[in-house]
């Protein structure tokens, strides 16, 4: 096949859209397909013309054959990296991988395994508090579970809940600041004559002093601790020397802005998708009644779940959080007669990817059966290759733990919200709530 670059989007028109959907990329990244098919260019302002694709075969390309030609895009390690800082998602190279092997022994799954109870202890209390039998927007209580559990998991419990808000706060506020700068390159001088980035920075300067004043408390009585911040504060580098106090802060940062909001959106889609589907609900319910019962729970009961562990992975299918993922080529490339071109930026549309139907037979039904039955193993949602989620047993954990604990508490679950809308910063966020009514006749 000759090799060719793809069409080009005209930049008065991306630009026009950036402003009149300023939430989210979506609906303008729908249209350019629409017009110019699975993959062509945008005009990335200083960056040039950006590469941007909806075909598995280009994201595996890029995310794992030939991963070594490409580094993250300035829009992680230089926008987000201002707000959120030099962590394990928005560094590279030698330094990447130097971090990478410090914190990966932490996310084993055998080390994790520890955790198994008091993520089942937090996701049975957030069961529990849940209303019965009327209806209500379930993505709010998510964030707060995933954010306790995220809190145990990374500092025990010695943290205030006012102190877990300003860092949560900070996160969010680094995220909006960033999608504005992404999505709207055209207000720079706007956002600087108003030092719009202000409030982040300020809250960002909060939050790494409650930061700091838990790596000093966990320094002073490593015994009380067996958590994540311990076992980074423990972990040495190849020459015995450990982490400072400001890297162990920006990876911290990372773990939480990488963590949490994924977790929590993928938590709520999926059940919004339970309730629309009573048979798999049954099938759920069944297997996690058979499997687990009334046992304490462990980890080989949560590998004995193949129909729960589908289900999930066709939530984040159809709703992948981290929808978008982007690179920037080092060398020349070609990849299925597409030309890619040293220093160009390449974005791989995650949430496109995995709707396109050049991807996946009757991509927009959800049919767990699909992963059950080994018809397809392709699912981009947690990335691919050497940068794949760190996080990935910990979020395939707690959502195994917090969907099971949920459906087998409640003898029905339904929805009237036929479809979800959502506003995209770094992650996907249902921007009206995900409303769900839960029954229980016992
Ligand atoms: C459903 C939940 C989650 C989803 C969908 C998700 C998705 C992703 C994706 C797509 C990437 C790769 C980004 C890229 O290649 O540019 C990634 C990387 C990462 N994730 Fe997750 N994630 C989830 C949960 C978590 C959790 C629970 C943690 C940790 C507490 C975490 C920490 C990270 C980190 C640190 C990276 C960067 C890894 C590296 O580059 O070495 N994630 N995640």
């Amino acid at each position: 096949m000759p090799s060719s670059q793809p069409a080009k989007i005209n930049p008065f028109w991306s630009s026009y859209r950036g402003l009149r959907y300023p939430t989210s990329p979506l609906p303008s990244f729908k249209k350019f397909r629409e017009k110019c098919g699975d993959t062509y260019q945008l005009f990335a302002g200083p960056k040039g013309w950006a590469v941007v694709t909806e075909r598995a075969d280009i994201v595996d390309h890029v995310l794992r054959i030939n991963n070594k030609n490409y580094n993250k895009s300035p829009i992680v390690s230089e926008i987000l990296a201002k707000y959120i800082g030099n962590g394990l998602l928005t560094i590279d190279g030698e330094f990447w991988r130097k971090q990478r092997k410090l914190i990966q022994p932490g996310f084993s799954r055998e080390r994790l395994s520890n955790l198994i109870n008091t993520i089942d202890e937090e996701a049975k209390s957030w069961v529990n508090a849940l209303p019965q039998n009327e209806s209500f927007d379930i993505y709010d209580t998510t964030v707060e579970v995933a954010m306790q559990i995220m809190a145990k998991v990374l500092f025990t419990d010695k943290i205030s809940a006012e102190q877990l808000h300003t860092i949560a706060h900070s996160v969010e506020l680094g995220q909006l600041q960033f999608a504005k700068e992404v999505r709207q390159p055209i207000l720079a001088f706007w956002r600087k004559l108003t030092n719009s980035a202000a409030a982040a920075h300020e809250e960002t300067r909060k939050a790494v002093d409650i930061l700091l004043a838990q790596i000093q408390s966990h320094r002073a009585q490593p015994e009380k601790y067996a958590d994540l911040l311990q076992m980074l504060i423990d972990a040495r580098y190849e020459d015995g020397t450990e982490m400072p106090d400001a890297q162990l802060i920006d990876e911290i940062l990372v773990l939480i802005l990488a963590g949490h909001e994924t977790t929590a959106i993928t938590l709520a889609c999926t059940l919004h998708l339970l309730a629309q589907h009573p048979d798999w609900q049954s099938k759920v319910r069944e297997e996690w009644q058979r499997v687990v019962g009334d046992a304490p729970l462990d980890g080989h009961m949560l590998r004995q779940l193949p129909i729960l562990t589908a289900v999930i992975n066709e939530g984040l299918r159809l709703y992948p959080p981290a929808y978008l993922i982007s690179r920037i080529a080092i060398g020349d490339d070609e990849i299925a007669g597409t030309k890619i071109h040293a220093g160009q930026m390449i974005i791989l549309n995650i949430y496109g990817t995995h709707r396109n139907a050049i991807n996946f037979d009757e991509p927009t039904t959800f049919d767990p059966s699909r992963y059950l039955e080994r018809r397809t193993t392709t699912n981009f949602a947690f990335g691919a290759g050497s940068r794949m989620c760190i996080g990935y047993h910990l979020a395939m954990m707690e959502l195994q733990i917090a969907i099971g604990r949920f459906i087998a508490s409640s003898t029905f679950v339904k929805t009237q919200q036929t479809q979800l809308n959502f506003s995209a910063s770094a992650t996907l966020r249902p921007n009206e709530g995900v409303w769900v009514s839960r029954q229980i006749d016992y």
